[in-house]
């Protein structure tokens, strides 16, 4: 008897593995309801928790200079652009309950240092111009990474990424503008704006992460179509994209080797130092621990305000109980 559903249940996942794979092929998309592969489930927690704690710990770097922009209106958009980054944070925290985790489970893993986010927030930003290279570079490269992972085949990560993406472009466009205008300044505004770039130029390279013989995960997320396009192939795309604007700024690009072969038809770049990378990943970039420390510091003064909306929502519900 036990053999026979012991039988069936298998029966049963080699048949939704099959449905599973054939939506795949089809470039349907995987809805939250659907079966899917334990590992496909926990590549996504990983990756979407993963990406909304980069939009939330991205706001302090940039949150740091909008009590000192230059003016009203660079204050206005600064401010706006960080609001954005909190709701990117949200709907990709809201994608990734949909496979089972919870925020709180999110935020403790965040908070506790257990979870990754992308190192480029670990870096200082000594300067007004550094607003205009992370717009600029840090958006930039995220745009890159990102327009492809509007068609991933998990529905809700698909559908947050379209919406941010949109916001995405207007970031980049003031970083550009904020450059624009420094380079297009005194020479010491320029020299700001170049030594801005000079400092987020590599380690915005660095976002698309390691090269693709040295990317063990990819090849899996690929055939799952969560990512469509390998780490060196975007990183090309990337610098292909900059290599006009930095005409465009009157700066010079950091790296003398860049090159286009005309036989791949990529962009190559010089040297990466991956040395860098990982010791910012391990967490030895100069702000890693501030950055964690001001997280769990706000979390744990905004319990109040949980607690004050949770014992709201508890008296509504009460309300409503005794209209009934
Ligand atoms: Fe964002
Ligand atoms: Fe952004």
């Amino acid at each position: 008897m036990s053999t026979t559903t012991t039988d069936a249940t298998a029966a049963d996942e080699l048949d939704a593995q099959q449905q599973f794979d054939a939506l795949i092929d089809a470039d349907q998309r995987i809805e939250p309801r659907d079966w899917m592969p334990d590992a496909y489930r926990r590549t996504l927690i990983r990756q979407i928790s993963q990406h909304a704690h980069s939009e939330i710990i991205g706001m302090q770097p940039e949150a740091n200079w909008i009590t000192r922009a230059p003016s009203l209106k660079r204050k206005a958009i600064l401010m706006a652009k960080v609001q954005d980054e909190a709701g990117h944070g949200l709907y990709l925290y809201s994608a990734a309950q949909t496979l089972g985790i919870t925020r709180d489970e999110m935020t403790e893993q965040l908070i506790a240092g257990r979870a990754r986010y992308s190192s480029i927030f670990n870096y200082l930003t000594p300067t007004w111009a550094d607003m205009g290279a992370i717009g600029w570079l840090v958006d930039g490269a995220a745009i890159c990474n990102q327009v492809p992972l509007c068609r991933a085949s998990y529905g809700p990560y698909g559908r947050a990424m379209v919406r941010i993406c949109k916001e995405e472009s207007f970031h980049q466009r003031q970083g550009f503008e904020i450059l624009l205008e420094l380079a297009q300044g005194t020479p010491a505004q320029k020299r700001m704006a170049q030594d801005a770039v000079n400092r987020w130029y590599w380690p915005s390279i660095m976002m698309f992460g390691p090269p693709d013989d040295d990317s063990p995960n990819s090849a899996q997320s690929m055939a799952w179509k969560i990512k469509r396009f390998s780490n060196d192939e975007l990183r090309s795309r990337f610098v292909g994209m900059l290599v006009p604007q930095f005409e465009a700024l009157g700066l010079e690009c950091p790296d003398k080797d860049l090159r286009f072969d005309e036989e791949s038809g990529r962009w190559i770049t010089g040297p990466i130092d991956w040395d860098e990378f990982q010791a910012v990943l391990d967490g030895r970039g100069p702000m890693n621990s501030q950055r964690l420390r001001h997280r769990r510091e706000a979390h744990e003064s905004g319990a109040w305000v949980r607690e004050a909306a949770a014992e709201y929502a508890r008296k509504q519900q009460e309300k409503a109980r005794f209209a009934a």
